[in-house]
């Protein structure tokens, strides 16, 4: 799992390669197999996956509503193969999924295929089950997962999700301009991934500080509550603590009676459109006694005054910070599990693909 985390600068560059082109502004893709009138009729995207690729969709969610004006909705793969949702006339069906093979998210592709619709995969597994019934798809270029919690997959995930939601606008409506700018400051995240990476002795100091805790709060918004819920689910998984995710707003409608001195809360709080906001959510956590883990933007001062600690990472654009939020958050995870004596590549109960109901 350690190896797989200090990759994510080259597999994100893996998952760009040769699909930025900044004359155009545009990303480029091979193997979609869907034409240019087809993917610009898509009026609707309903976005089926299982646990961390799941994260993926919700951010995926934020990405093609801002940048292509495309109605999105994520379902839980083994939720969508029973609903039987009243999909449009063009709706597209994106399944997301590391391995290719997990058995909830192959049947949703089936069921989607067997109505008719247009069903594309985001999958790292070359020649997967899934990658092979789907209409088309991307691949993430992510290499071989081995670590049963998912990390480079992810960080992948939305990276891919990320060109695919600017490709959807650019043959809509949205500017060069716009498209140039988001396509530059991807082609910077590699870099500051490393970044963050070099600070893993600090990170892995504040981790000592709270692997005895016993419950924690993992809080963000809009583009970062979906990384809230996946800092959740790595701590759970591999040091079997209970963690929980929520959209930092949403405590005062009853989580926050959980807050207390023994209960961390590790808080997405990048300079972002919504910080004023996370912030103040923040102020109640700690008013309420909470410690609080800040994952926070460079050369934000003031946030040192009010979190107990404080993880910094680089300055980038709203929609670019999950990126780079979760490697503080997957590092966290592995330092307090490694501190607990659990075993972070197999952890106990989990398999890499769930292949069964
Ligand atoms: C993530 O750390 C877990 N291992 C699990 O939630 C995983 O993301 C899920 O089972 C989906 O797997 P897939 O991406 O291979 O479909």
């Amino acid at each position: 799992m350690l190896k797989e985390i200090f990759e994510q600068p080259k597999t994100i560059e893996n998952a760009l390669r040769g699909r930025i082109d900044l004359d155009e502004s545009t990303p480029k893709f091979g193997g979609l197999n869907m034409s240019i009138s087809e993917l610009r009729s898509v009026d609707r995207i309903v976005i089926a996956a299982c646990g961390t690729s799941w994260h993926a969709g919700l951010i995926g969610e934020y990405l093609f509503e801002e940048f292509a004006h495309i109605r999105t909705e994520v379902d839980y793969a083994s939720e969508f193969r029973y609903r039987n949702p009243p999909l449009d006339k063009n709706p597209l069906v994106l399944v997301i999924t590391q391995s290719g093979e997990t058995a909830d998210t192959l049947a949703g592709l089936r069921e989607s295929r067997r109505r008719g619709h247009k069903v594309l995969a985001l999958c790292n597994v070359v020649g997967s089950t899934i990658a092979r019934e789907a209409d088309g798809g991307i691949y993430l270029h992510a290499g071989p997962e081995i670590g049963v919690a998912s990390t480079k997959a992810f960080t992948s995930q939305v990276a891919v999700l990320t060109l695919f939601a600017l490709f959807m606008g650019r043959i809509r409506m949205l500017s060069n301009q716009r498209g140039s700018q988001m396509l530059r400051a991807l082609e910077g995240i590699p870099a500051q991934v490393q970044s963050i990476l070099s600070r893993d002795l600090e990170i892995k100091e504040i981790a000592l500080r709270y692997a005895h805790c016993e419950d924690f709060f993992f809080l963000g918004r809009q583009y970062n509550f979906p990384v809230a819920l996946e800092g959740a689910l790595k701590l759970k998984e591999i040091s079997y603590i209970h963690a929980e995710g929520y959209p930092s707003a949403e405590m005062k409608h009853g989580p926050i009676a959980m807050i207390d001195e023994k209960t961390p809360t590790v808080f997405v709080i990048p300079s972002d459109a919504v910080y004023e906001k996370a912030y103040s959510n923040l102020e109640e956590i700690k008013a309420r006694k909470g410690p609080v883990i800040a994952i926070a933007t460079e050369e934000n001062t003031r946030i040192r005054s009010k979190a107990d600690d404080v993880i910094f990472i680089p300055r980038t654009l709203d929609p670019l910070y999950p990126l780079l939020a979760v490697l503080p958050l997957q590092l966290l995870a592995y330092h307090i599990a490694v501190a607990r004596g659990c075993d972070v590549d197999k952890p106990r109960n989990l398999a890499k693909s769930v292949t069964v109901e």
